[in-house]
């Protein structure tokens, strides 16, 4: 569920440091006010704990424990098998988060990146900058600071005289001086895996009764040794490393991450015509020269082909598009549509629906388990489920397949090559057309049609052979 992890770039150092992720995802998470845990409330249709899980993919960590604690049943089956998870019981803070996740990581993990659930923008190329300041510096504890303009509740970064970091003073704890600084810390850190081993049980509990993972800053540097200065930095941009608090905040990640992904597109040759009313999963590729009207919605594993035009309004979710379709106004799920299509307005193409190369899916169309084509039209008011259609067949407007019997298992409706389907057909299933066969309008077809045959009627029978005379009904 985490989709394809991000190439990491790699290190300059030749021999890569082993490395060991842990996720936090324990917190309450009271600001979102919310039945579902913090972790599961997703951006660009992910949960944000999926977020931290592809970052730990990216840097191809040996381990990776995910702290769980509030909703931990939730998470755990949200996520499912294949992660390990560390309960935390009860939640005494971000230091003891880390401290419970230990014991479930190998112990010679020689750097201890320690993510959270709830800051879902980092970027994987600044983890690797971490990782590579963390190494050339020789630090115990490296932090991902950014500079803000309201720095509201998060730590606080205090620097010496040489701009040297010597703590991170959590809001709630600092002074009005310590206040007015604007650089903070975003929460990802990374530690040399050893001395954070020995030093963890050294953090005190607070006034507030927890244990404050950000102390280890100045534990650091009570532990003098070592030639540079015990804590590196790497800083990026206020919106990276942005936390998710609360919902104001969740919609301000969703809409970065969107802004994100239609940087990447645009710049890759998609024309995006108003970035503010389109929303596009960043799992979603897209070829050159497409254009994205306003009000589109891509979804999930998409993949779009180049010189396409998709909307206005269209929602395309898990779905393959071919090469210069044209998809207006309609809703595609689970379905395929290859190329030099169209399809809309007001179409619904459902799961396992596919339309092969130039065919035509006009307006008011749903399509499910459905394969039409190619050179197929459907223009008008069709339903069409658990069928096979051929190509070159022209299917009539209102043609309905009842494929439901009342029974579970769906009835099958076949329709050969060439078929012309009349207006306001009914084909109940299981049925079959042969090819080149035609069905006049208001048809009930109840029994096969044999190839090159003309049905009509309720229920349809045969009339004479086609290509004696055009049957009446067609689009
Ligand atoms: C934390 C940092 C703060 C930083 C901010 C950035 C500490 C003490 N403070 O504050 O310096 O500016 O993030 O967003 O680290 N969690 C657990 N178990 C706990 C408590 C928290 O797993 O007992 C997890 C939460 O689920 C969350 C993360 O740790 O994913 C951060 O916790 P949160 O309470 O949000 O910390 P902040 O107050 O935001
Ligand atoms: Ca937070």
């Amino acid at each position: 569920m985490t989709g394809v992890p991000a190439a990491l770039p790699e290190s300059s150092a030749t021999d890569q440091p082993s490395l060991a992720v842990i996720v936090l995802a324990a917190g309450a998470g009271t600001r979102m006010r919310s039945a579902l845990p913090k972790p599961l409330h997703q951006i660009g249709g992910r949960p944000l704990v999926a977020y931290a899980l592809r970052s730990a993919a990216a840097l191809r960590a040996t381990s990776t424990v995910i702290v769980v604690g509030h909703g931990a049943d939730e998470v755990r089956s949200a996520l499912g098998a294949g992660y390990t998870f560390a309960l935390q019981e009860p939640q005494l803070g971000t230091a003891h988060a880390v401290e419970v996740a230990l014991p479930e990581m190998p112990s010679h993990a020689e750097i201890v990146f320690v993510l959270f659930s709830d800051t879902p923008l980092i970027r994987t190329e600044t983890l690797a900058a971490m990782r590579d300041a963390h190494r050339a510096q020789c630090a115990r504890v490296t932090i991902l600071t950014t500079e803000i303009t309201d720095p509201a509740q998060y730590g606080r970064i205090v620097r010496d005289g040489a701009g040297r970091v010597t703590a991170i003073v959590e809001f709630e704890h600092a002074t009005e001086k310590q206040r007015a600084i604007t650089e903070i810390n975003s929460g990802v850190c990374c530690f040399d895996g050893a001395w954070l081993r020995a030093t963890l049980p050294r953090v005190q509990t607070n006034s507030t009764g927890e244990k404050y993972l950000t102390d280890l800053v100045a534990l650091a540097l009570e532990d003098a040794g070592g030639d540079g200065w015990p804590v590196a930095t790497v800083t990026v941009d206020a919106v990276e490393a942005m936390g998710v608090n609360d919902r104001v905040q969740l919609a301000e990640a969703e809409a970065a991450l969107n802004r994100r992904t239609l940087e990447r597109l645009m710049r890759s040759g998609v024309t995006v015509r108003d970035p503010a009313l389109t929303h596009i999963d960043d799992t979603v590729t897209i070829g050159q020269d497409t254009v994205i009207e306003p009000g589109c919605i891509l979804r999930g594993d998409t993949t779009i082909g180049g010189g396409c035009v998709v909307g206005p309004y269209a929602l395309v979710t898990e779905s393959r598009i071919g090469d210069r379709c044209r998809i207006v106004a309609s809703s595609i799920e689970h379905a395929a549509i290859e190329s030099d299509c169209d399809c809309g307005p007001y179409s619904h193409l459902r799961p396992g629906a596919h339309v092969r190369a130039e065919t035509h899916i006009g307006n008011f169309v749903e399509l499910k388990q459905t394969v039409i084509g190619p050179h197929a039209a459907v223009g008008h008011f069709s339903y069409l489920g658990d069928a096979t259609i051929g190509a070159d067949v022209n299917i009539g407007a209102g043609t309905i397949t009842a494929n439901y019997d009342g029974t579970p298992a769906k009835q099958r409706t076949e329709i050969g090559d060439r078929a012309f389907i009349g207006v306001d057909t009914l084909l109940r299933a299981p049925v079959r057309v042969g090819e080149d066969a035609a069905t006049g309008a208001g048809a009930v077809v109840t029994r096969d049609v044999a190839a090159g045959e003309l049905v009509a009627g309720v229920p349809a029978r045969p009339m004479r052979r086609k290509g004696t005379e055009t049957p009446q009904g067609g689009t």
